[in-house]
């Protein structure tokens, strides 16, 4: 079929294979690129089939010849209907891992299921052993708790009082005050719940107990902090509380798996357009002038080149990894520069409709959230008939 974008709000409902496919072959070259990192050998990324997930497992895999397997929440192809952009990234991934004779296994399902966890347990059981690295990657609208049973949903909100700010629908380029309702009842302990570190604890508390970690083992899962310009929707909001329990959650594992040796830790990364951040009001703005900025200063960076620089920069440095005052790991360095954030600071007030196409990368943005489905991607015919059937040859 021909396969056009069908874009509703912050989602895509099409995703082109080839797109996605060289999107892949684009990370997996740039890794390749920057030469070895004494590395990971066998990693399971919960979350790997997109964003910084995926590039987690790219470089795992073409830095560091590592075994992968990921677990994501993807939907299939049907015939005439496109499956999403993750499904056909993992099949690209697994097929040019299969090609350079790396082990890449992968099981789609929800992860915050105790049958998907169980299953991930037997598999990785059955064919690696134990696991070195496990990065938690996961971002979700909701998660059934797989003890209570209760679904739970995640807010973007701020805490006490309504937040007036701008924001651009970055669609037609117009731009606007946005007022958000505070957090109400339990929106606070609802995204906690969802995006917060409760289940990364139980995965590592599972891999754990069945001694599928490895000694040294270690464990990174991401998080945000922002400039104060965006910290009232996101820091200090309902989703902020979340990345605080998640942050507090990396001490709660790091002490439990000491006598192994483990290691667990949060890594701050920079804010880019994923599926997820799309979603949140004000950023997209943000984004697009921070884009501006730092490509101007030559300093701009993507999924994969934040995720090669944390494994060969932070993590995997032979030396003991560098941490913040709070214990985090800090990529979000280039972004959180005095200099960049004034600039944005100063930006931010003139920013309308008229003069953001000059002032911010706003064309950036929308090509980054094209290239999310494999769109708008260099070197794709998308005149072409595809095939949209694609399947993931190392889905279990
Ligand atoms: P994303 O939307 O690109 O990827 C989310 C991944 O989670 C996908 O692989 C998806 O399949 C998987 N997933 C979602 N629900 C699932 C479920 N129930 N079961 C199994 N898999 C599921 O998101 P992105 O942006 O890469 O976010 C990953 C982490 O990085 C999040 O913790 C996010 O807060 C954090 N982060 C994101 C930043 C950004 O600007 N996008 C900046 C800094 C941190």
């Amino acid at each position: 079929m021909i396969i056009a974008p069908k874009i509703r709000g912050f989602i895509c409902l099409t995703a082109h294979p080839d797109g996605c496919a060289q999107n892949v072959l684009n990370q997996i070259n740039y890794v390749k690129s920057k030469g070895p990192i004494d590395g990971p050998k066998k990693v399971l990324v919960i979350g790997a089939s997109t964003g910084f997930g995926l590039s987690s497992r790219i470089t795992s895999a073409f830095g560091s010849n590592a075994s992968t397997i990921g677990v994501y929440f993807e939907k299939p192809p049907a015939p005439g209907k496109t499956a999403s952009a993750g499904w056909y990234n993992t099949a690209a991934f697994e097929t040019q891992a299969h090609e350079a004779g790396l082990y890449a296994k992968s099981i789609n399902g929800d992860a915050f299921s105790n049958e998907i966890k169980e299953k991930t347990l037997e598999l990785i059981k059955a064919d690696l052993g134990q696991i070195d690295l496990v990065i938690y990657s996961l971002a979700s609208p909701k998660r059934v708790h797989p003890v209570t049973g209760v679904v739970h949903s995640s807010v973007l909100k701020p805490i006490g009082e309504v937040y007036t700010n701008k924001t651009v629908d970055f669609h037609t380029g117009i731009v606007s005050d946005i007022s958000i309702q505070p957090a109400a009842g339990d929106d606070i302990e609802n995204t906690i719940a969802v995006m917060g570190g409760e289940d990364w604890a139980m995965w590592i508390d599972e891999l754990k107990a069945a001694n599928l970690l490895a000694p040294g083992a270690t464990t990174v899962a991401y998080s945000y902090i922002g400039p104060s310009l965006t910290e009232a929707v996101y820091r200090k909001g309902t989703i902020g509380r979340a990345k605080d329990h998640l942050e507090a959650t990396a001490f709660e594992i790091a002490d439990k798996l000491k006598d192994i040796n483990g290691k667990a830790y949060v890594s701050v990364n920079k804010a880019l357009v994923t599926q997820a951040s799309s979603a949140i009001p004000v950023i997209p703005l943000y984004i697009s002038l921070l884009y501006k900025i730092m490509k101007a200063e030559g300093i701009h960076e993507g999924c994969i080149e934040q995720i090669q620089r944390l494994f060969k920069d932070r993590l995997y440095t032979g030396a003991e990894v560098l941490t913040d005052d709070k214990g985090r790991i800090r990529v979000d360095d280039l972004e959180m520069r005095d200099d960049v954030q004034a600039q944005i600071a100063a930006l931010w007030t003139e920013a309308t409709t008229e003069s953001l196409p000059e002032i911010g990368d706003l064309a950036g943005y929308k090509k980054d959230f094209l290239n999310l489905f494999g769109f708008d991607v260099a070197g794709v015919d998308y005149e072409a008939d595809v095939n949209e059937m694609v399947e993931i040859s190392g889905l279990v």
